[in-house]
């Protein structure tokens, strides 16, 4: 619930939904390695939920009556944590999350908004374990997510009190 960051992906997969836990398989690992990079741990100020809070059969892309249906939980996981910063993962989590239907390249690379909260969109890891050339740009999404989540936390910090009269 102190999550200072929450990472917003597609949906459970299969050991996933068997796990009740996201982000489990190889693309749960890549994730962990960019999270290391930043010096973050999942469970440690990180939170990581999904769109879809069940499997779509077949893996196929959540339907939009899905998303809907699960969103009040969504809703809910980032009003309860209220973090600094969301990052999206990927062109579903995206989309969805910000209900639009622009590309993932026009999404990147900028603070959008989410409930208030900062957004930072990036690619899945499980494209990145297809395409590890675009890591670099991941890493680049990574370094805004952190600059906000710093910009944000200075915010937040109380008035600086001189001493002097
Ligand atoms: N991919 C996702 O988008 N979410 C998970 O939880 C696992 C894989």
């Amino acid at each position: 619930p102190h999550a200072e960051l929450v990472f917003v992906g597609e949906a459970p997969g299969a050991e996933e939904d068997r796990r009740g836990e996201p982000f489990v398989g190889r693309a749960g690992r890549l994730l962990d390695s960019m999270l290391a990079a930043l010096g973050l741990a999942r469970g440690e100020g990180v939170y990581i939920a999904n769109i879809l809070k069940c499997r779509p059969p077949g893996n196929r892309d959540p339907k939009p009556e899905e998303a809907d249906a699960c969103r009040v939980f969504l809703d809910g996981q980032v009003a309860l944590i209220r973090p600094r910063v969301i990052v999206a993962l990927g062109r579903v989590a995206a989309q969805n999350l910000l209900a639009t239907d622009a590309a993932l390249g026009a999404l990147r690379g900028q603070p959008l908004n989410y409930q208030g909260i900062p957004v930072v969109v990036t690619y899945h890891p499980a494209y990145l374990l297809r395409r590890p050339l675009d890591k670099r740009k991941a890493w680049d999404d990574l370094c805004l997510a952190r600059r906000l989540m710093t910009r944000a936390a200075d915010q937040a910090a109380p008035p600086h009190r001189s001493s002097s009269p």
